[in-house]
C-alpha cells in the first residue's frame, strides 16, 4: 500500500515537466555555451554551424558571421547570404540583397530608388502613386499619369470618379458616365463576413465554460494558465486549452492537473509539494528532492548550501561566502569584474563589455560595450567617434534616435533624420519624424535640417564637461522647458542645483530631435543629447565626472568636433 502511495506520488510530481528555457539555461551558464565540443562565452565569439569565429555581438547568417549593426543576412530559397554597409536594424530584403527600404523598394526581385515617397511596384517597375496609376490585370500592367487625384484604373485606362464609373460589360470593362444605366445598376455593396467562434454553448447543468468544454462550478473548476500560449503537462503533452478538475481529489498547479495528496499545500511550477515535506526545495518553480538540510536557492535557481561553498554561474566552489565574478569567485579589493571577466584592479580602469580599460588612456575607447585600440587603426584616432557598438570611420555617417544608433555609408544628397538616412529629393525631416516632399506648400528650407540626437559619449571636452542635466517637462514650437535641472561642472567634479526650471530656446524646433516629456537628457544651450543608450543615467554622469576630473593628468587629444554636421 505504501510503495504504491509513494510510486503514485512520484508520478504525479513528475508527470508535469516544466518546459525547457534556453535563456535561463544560458544565463545560469553564465552565457557560456558549447561550440562542437569547445565552451565558449557569447559575449566574446559566436557559433555559426559548429565553427567559432572571435568577436562580440556576431550573428550567423547560414554558417558566416556577420554583424547587424552593419550587415544584412538575407535568406531566400534555402540560401542565405550578406549584405554589408547596411545594419539590419533599418534594412528590409529583396531576395539575397538588403535595401534601405526609406529610399528604395524591391519590385519582383530588383531594387529601384523610389521615384517618390509614396513609390509602389507595377509588376517589375516602379511608380509613384501621387502622379501616377498603375492600370490593367496583374500580368499586363501600363503606369499611367494620373491625371487628377480623383482618377482611378479602369482596364488599361483611367477613369474620373467623380463623374464616370467603370462598369463590366460581357467580361470587358468600360468607362460610362455616372448616370449610365451600367453605373446605376452595377453597384453592388460590399459583402459583409461574420467570423463565429466554435464555442459549444454550455447549458444547465454544466452552465461554465472552460476551454472548448463546458463544467459545474459546484463539482469543478477549470484550471487554467495566465501566460504561455503553449505548455506541457502529463508526460509531455502539449497544452493549449484549460483542463477541468475536480478540487476534492485533484490539484491544479499552473495550468496542470495532478493527484491530490494529504501534504500537499503548494505549487512549485507545475508541480505539487508540501511545505512540511523533507529535503524539498522549489528554486525558481523547480522542485529539488533529497536535498541536505541548510540547502538554499543560489541566486541562479539552484540548490547549493551556503555553509560549505559558493555557487557562481552553476558552478560551486568550495569556499563560502564569495563573490562571485562569472563563473569564477573574485576578490573585489584586487580586482574587478566585467561581465563575468576578472581584471586586476588599477587606477582609472573601468569596464567595456568584457575588457577593462584605462578610461584616460587617448588611444582607447570603448563603444556601447566595444573596446577599440585606436593606435591600431590610422592617425584619425583622436576624432574617432562611437555609433553604437561600432567605431565610426570618416566615409561613415551615424544616424541616432532615442533608442537606435545606425551607420550608414555617407552619400551626397543624404540627411539623418533620426536614425534613418534619406534622400533630400523625397523626404525633409521634422523633429526625427519623415515628411514627404510634395510638390506645392512647403517651406523646404526649414524642414530640410536633421535631427539627431548625440550621445554623451561623443561629445568633445569642452561640451561635455559644462553639461545640464534635465527631465523634459513641456515642448513647444520656440522651446523646451526642463526641470529638476542639474549643472554639472566636470573639471571640478561639482553639480550644482538650478532653482527653476531652464527654458532652452529652440529657434528651429524640426533641427531638434523627438524628445519624450518625463525623460531625463543631457543638454547645453545649443543642443540636447541621450546618455548611453540603454545604459544608466547614474553611469553617465560617473563618465562625465571621470573623463572631466582633471586628477590624473594624461591630457586626451581636444578634437574640436561640432556635435552635429
Ligand atoms: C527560388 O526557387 C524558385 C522555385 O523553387 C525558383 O523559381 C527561383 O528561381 C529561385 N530563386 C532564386 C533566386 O534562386
Ligand atoms: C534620390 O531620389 C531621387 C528621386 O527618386 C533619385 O533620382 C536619386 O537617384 C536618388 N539618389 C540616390 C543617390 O539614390
Ligand atoms: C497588354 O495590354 C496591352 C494594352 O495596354 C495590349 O495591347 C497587349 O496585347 C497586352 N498584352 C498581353 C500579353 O496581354
Ligand atoms: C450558440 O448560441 C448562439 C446564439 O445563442 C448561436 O448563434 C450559435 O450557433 C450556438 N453555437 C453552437 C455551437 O451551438
Ligand atoms: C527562473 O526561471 C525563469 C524561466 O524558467 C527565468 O526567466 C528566470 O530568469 C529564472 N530566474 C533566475 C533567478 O534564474
Ligand atoms: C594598442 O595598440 C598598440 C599598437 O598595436 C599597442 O602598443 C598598445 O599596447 C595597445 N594598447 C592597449 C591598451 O592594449
Ligand atoms: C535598448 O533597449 C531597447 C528596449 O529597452 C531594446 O529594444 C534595444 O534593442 C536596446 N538596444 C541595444 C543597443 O541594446
Amino acid at each position: 500500500m505504501l510503495l504504491f502511495w509513494v510510486l503514485e506520488f512520484a508520478l504525479a510530481v513528475f508527470a508535469c515537466e516544466p518546459t525547457g528555457d534556453t535563456d535561463a539555461a544560458s544565463r545560469n551558464d553564465c552565457y557560456r555555451k558549447d561550440c562542437d565540443g569547445t565552451v565558449y562565452d557569447i559575449q566574446e565569439a559566436t557559433c555559426c554551424e559548429n565553427k567559432l569565429h572571435p568577436g562580440a555581438s556576431l550573428s550567423c547568417c547560414g554558417n558566416e558571421p556577420y554583424n547587424p549593426e552593419t550587415a544584412t543576412c538575407c535568406k531566400h530559397n534555402l540560401t542565405a547570404s550578406v549584405t554589408q554597409d547596411l545594419s539590419e536594424k533599418v534594412s528590409k530584403c529583396c531576395d539575397l540583397k538588403a535595401y534601405n527600404p526609406v529610399n528604395e523598394i524591391c519590385c519582383q526581385s530588383t531594387i529601384i530608388s523610389k521615384p517618390g515617397p509614396m513609390a509602389e511596384c507595377c509588376g517589375k517597375d516602379v511608380f509613384d502613386k501621387d502622379k501616377q496609376l498603375c492600370c490593367g490585370p496583374a500580368d499586363n500592367k501600363t503606369i499611367l499619369v494620373r491625371n487628377s487625384r480623383h482618377h482611378e484604373c479602369c482596364g488599361h485606362s483611367q477613369y474620373d470618379t467623380e463623374t464616370q464609373c467603370c462598369c463590366s460589360n460581357e467580361e470587358k470593362l468600360e468607362i460610362q458616365s455616372k448616370d449610365s444605366s451600367c453605373c446605376v445598376k452595377n453597384f453592388t455593396p460590399g459583402v459583409q463576413k461574420q467570423i463565429t467562434e466554435l464555442q459549444p454553448n454550455c447549458t444547465e447543468p454544466n452552465t461554465h465554460l472552460c476551454g472548448s468544454s463546458c463544467y459545474n462550478p459546484k463539482e469543478s473548476q477549470c484550471c487554467e494558465r495566465n501566460q504561455k500560449p503553449h505548455w506541457f503537462c502529463a508526460s509531455g503533452v502539449s497544452k493549449t486549452t484549460p483542463t477541468v478538475y475536480n478540487p476534492r481529489t485533484q490539484v491544479c498547479c499552473n495550468g496542470c492537473v495532478s493527484a491530490w495528496k494529504p501534504w500537499i499545500d503548494q505549487c512549485c511550477g507545475e508541480t505539487p509539494y508540501g511545505s512540511a515535506q523533507r529535503g524539498v526545495l522549489c528554486c525558481n518553480k523547480t522542485l529539488y528532492e533529497d536535498r541536505d538540510d541548510g540547502e538554499e536557492c543560489s541566486e541562479m535557481g539552484i540548490p547549493y548550501n551556503p555553509a560549505k561553498g559558493t555557487i557562481c554561474c552553476s558552478q560551486f566552489h568550495g569556499s563560502p561566502g564569495q563573490h562571485c565574478c562569472g563563473t569564477e569567485i573574485y576578490r573585489p579589493h584586487a580586482e574587478i569584474c566585467c561581465n563575468g571577466h576578472r581584471h586586476l584592479k588599477s587606477e582609472n580602469i573601468y569596464c567595456c563589455g568584457v575588457k577593462a580599460y584605462n578610461i584616460k588612456d587617448p588611444q582607447m575607447k570603448c563603444c556601447a560595450g566595444t573596446l577599440y585600440n585606436l593606435t591600431s587603426l590610422d592617425e584619425h584616432g583622436g576624432d574617432a567617434q562611437c555609433c553604437g557598438s561600432i567605431l565610426q570611420k570618416p566615409q561613415d555617417i551615424c544616424c541616432s534616435s532615442e533608442d537606435k544608433e545606425v551607420l550608414y555609408s555617407a552619400k551626397t544628397g543624404f540627411r539623418c533624420c533620426g536614425h534613418f538616412y534619406y534622400n533630400t529629393t523625397l523626404w525633409s525631416c521634422c523633429a526625427g519624424r519623415l515628411r514627404s516632399i510634395h510638390e506645392a506648400g512647403q517651406d523646404q528650407r526649414k524642414m530640410i535640417k536633421e535631427s539627431r540626437l548625440l550621445s554623451v559619449n561623443n561629445l568633445n571636452k569642452a561640451n561635455l564637461c559644462k553639461v545640464y542635466i534635465g527631465a523634459v517637462e513641456s515642448v513647444s514650437l520656440q522651446s523646451v522647458v526642463f526641470t529638476n535641472v542639474l549643472k554639472v561642472y566636470g573639471m571640478e567634479a561639482k553639480v550644482k542645483a538650478l532653482p527653476l526650471p531652464y527654458v532652452l530656446e529652440t529657434n528651429d524646433r524640426c533641427s531638434y530631435p523627438k524628445l519624450i516629456p518625463g525623460k531625463t537628457y543631457f543638454f547645453n544651450k545649443d543642443n540636447i543629447f541621450t546618455g548611453f543608450i540603454n545604459d544608466s543615467f547614474l553611469q553617465s554622469l560617473h563618465f562625465i565626472i571621470s573623463e572631466c576630473s582633471p586628477r590624473i593628468t594624461t591630457h586626451r587629444k581636444s578634437t574640436n568636433m561640432p556635435f552635429a554636421y
